[in-house]
Parts: structure tokens; sequence; C-alpha cells
């Protein structure tokens, strides 16, 4: 059932209250796409979390506070994390910090000895204040396919599966959390999100910098990810007759006369208007039936890094090999 928070936001936040305490998994929105969410202390919640998504139990998930205090019940925050926290919570980024021991259930953090933490903003930051625990959300999608930024995206990738949808309308940003880790050499970008490494950089005083792979585990190490059904081709400068073109800016793509279908994502070259739409127009490409979806270049600053990052891997190969799947499972190990 979708429930419109719009309408009456103090009754949907008492429905979302009740449904957490009896452990269930509900969707909900926040500023980036929609989450996936369970109160993450409660051990049973969360798996069922992992079940609905058919995502791999070694793959953690963030914990979602309402505020620094509940932050610093779960983790501890060195000195630049604190700095980054004050200036960009609540808000798209995620700090993946050292977790006081005992506190989660290793179910939500895959047994590390790190927790993934954000403070989101609106309906969900209300209610995590209202519930006073943090919530366990990944991503409303199946494990490897596009995140939802709408409600109604999310009752069509799970049906029924979810129960309980609450509908904040399309997300604002579109793409994820940014997630970082405070080392002792810098900060490292786990993954490119919704808040600018521009900005990051310019708030700690600080480098960011490409991780080291084999000590982390994070989405992008799975190579095909936030994938479409339809094959996606990136950096056109034309585009083939049956193919569907995604557009940014308003020059002329060759071929695009003759096309299947053409999408501008905005016509006025603005990242942030392309990243807020992007899911959703592969989502709606993919329901139209499309077979090849090819996107003009997109400028790799700002918030063009995560989207980069996004169809590069929706353009990635789909099936993993079984190597693949083994040597990830090798780095998780390591991690722990
Ligand atoms: O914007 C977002 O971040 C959304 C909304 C719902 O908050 N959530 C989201 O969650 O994108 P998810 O689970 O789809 O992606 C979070 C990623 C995971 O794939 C996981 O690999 C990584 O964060 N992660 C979680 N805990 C980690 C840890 N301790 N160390 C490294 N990476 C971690
Ligand atoms: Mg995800």
């Amino acid at each position: 059932m979708i429930i419109d928070i719009a309408a009456d936001p103090a009754a949907g936040i008492t429905s979302a209250v009740e449904a957490l305490g009896r452990g269930a998994v509900i969707a909900v929105p926040t500023e980036t796409v929609y989450g996936l969410a369970a109160d993450a202390t409660n051990e049973a919640a969360v798996a069922q979390i992992f079940e609905i998504k058919r995502r791999p139990s070694f793959n953690p998930l963030i914990c979602h506070c309402s505020d620094l205090e509940m932050v610093s019940a779960f983790a501890t925050l060195d000195p630049v994390s604190l700095r980054l926290a004050e200036r960009f919570w609540p808000g798209p980024m995620t700090l993946v910090l050292n977790s006081k021991p005992g506190r989660l259930p290793p179910v939500t953090t895959a047994g590390l000895t790190t927790v993934a933490i954000r403070i989101p903003m609106g309906f969900s930051n209300g209610l995590i204040r209202a519930y006073g625990r943090p919530l366990a959300a990944p991503s409303a999608n199946i494990s490897g396919r596009v995140s939802a930024t709408t409600a109604a995206h999310v009752e069509s990738e799970f049906g029924d599966g979810v129960p309980l949808i609450f509908d904040g309308g399309p997300t604002k940003i579109g793409v994820e959390s940014t997630i970082l880790r405070v080392c002792e050499n810098g900060i490292e970008l786990l993954r490119p999100g919704g808040l600018p490494i521009e900005l990051v950089e310019h708030a700690a005083g600080l480098q960011v910098s490409a991780p080291n792979l084999f000590k982390v585990l994070a989405p992008g190490m799975l190579t095909s990810h936030y994938a479409p059904r339809a094959m996606v081709r990136l950096n056109a400068t034309r585009v083939g007759p049956g193919e569907t073109l995604l557009k940014f800016g308003d020059a002329i793509v060759p071929g695009e006369g003759a096309c299947a279908r053409v999408f501008n994502l905005s016509p006025e070259g603005g990242l942030e208007e392309f990243a807020a739409k992007l899911y959703a127009t592969l989502k709606e490409a993919d329901d139209a039936g499309a077979e090849s979806i090819a996107i003009v270049p997109i400028p790799d600053e700002g918030l063009g890094l995560a989207i980069n990052d996004r169809l590069r891997r929706a353009a990635a190969p789909r099936t993993l090999t079984l190597g693949e799947l083994e040597q990830a499972a090798v780095r998780s190990k390591e991690a722990r």
C-alpha cells in the first residue's frame, strides 16, 4: 500500500513507527533515493531486508540516524569526520566510522568493525527521531538494479513484498549518498554520490582519493550495478535507429531523428537536474521495452562524478563470473 505523506505527515510517522516497532520492513523517501528500512537493532527485521532485496549477506547496510547524539551511541567520530558531519548532515553523505562494539547486530554491519552512517533529511529524519532508534536502509531496489526515486518505482520493484510504502514524491537528489572514510592520509571516496567531492575537500581542507579496493568491500566492487534491463552505451556521439537516446544539453545528436525515443534530462545542461531524473528515466525506458540506451557524454565534475560512476556500472557486463563473486567474498573476509 502506498501512503501519501504529504497529506498528513504526522499520521505517516505514526503508522511508520508502529510498523517498525513490530519488526516490519517499510519503504521511505530520503533526499537521495527511496530506502528499504527496518530497525537497525532488530536482527530479524534487518535479515528480512536482505531477503526482500536479494542482497548478498556480505554487503553491509547504512545506518540512518536522526542526529549526532544518536550517531555517537553507535560509532566514534574522529575530528575530521566530526567536521564533515557538522557541515553536511543532515544530507547526502555517508561516513564509514569505527563502530562501538556490541551495539548493532552483525547482520546490519556484515560483521565488520566499521559502520556506515548517515543522517538523512526530511520525512525519514523525522521518522527516526520519533522512533528513537537508527534505521538500516539500503536503496529500495532488487540488488544490482536501478535505485527507486519514486514510490511507484518501489511498488513495481517489490509488489506486495513491501506492504507499506511511504510516498514523499520524487526524491530531490536522485542519486545515492557519497560514501567517505576518513583515514590517516586523508579521505577515501568509497562511492561518489549526491554530495560533490569538491565541497568535501573544501570543508575538510584535505584531498579525497580513491580507496584501496582490496581493503574495503563497497557496492561498486560488483562490476554490474545500478543496471536497467536494456543494454547501455556510454559517451554516445551518435544514436542508431531503434536506440533510445538520453541527452544532456540541447545540441543535436546525429541520428536522433530516426531513433526510437529521445529523453532530454536537462536541456540547459544542469548536472543536478540530470541526476534527479536519471533513474526514473532509465526505468521509463526499460518499461517501454528499450533494447539499447545511448547516453551522451556527461562532464566528470561535481555531481557528474556520481552520474558517470552509475552509468559505467549500468553499462558493465551483466553476469558476474563465479570468480568475481569468490573474489568479493575473499575481500569481504579480509576486511573483517
Ligand atoms: O543515499 C543512500 O545512501 C541510500 C539511501 C536510502 O540512504 N542508501 C543506499 O544504501 O544507497 P545501499 O545499501 O544501496 O548502499 C550503501 C553501500 C553498500 O552497498 C555497502 O557496500 C556500503 O554502502 N557500506 C555499508 N557499510 C559499509 C562499511 N562498513 N564499509 C564500507 N562500505 C560500506
Ligand atoms: Mg543500492
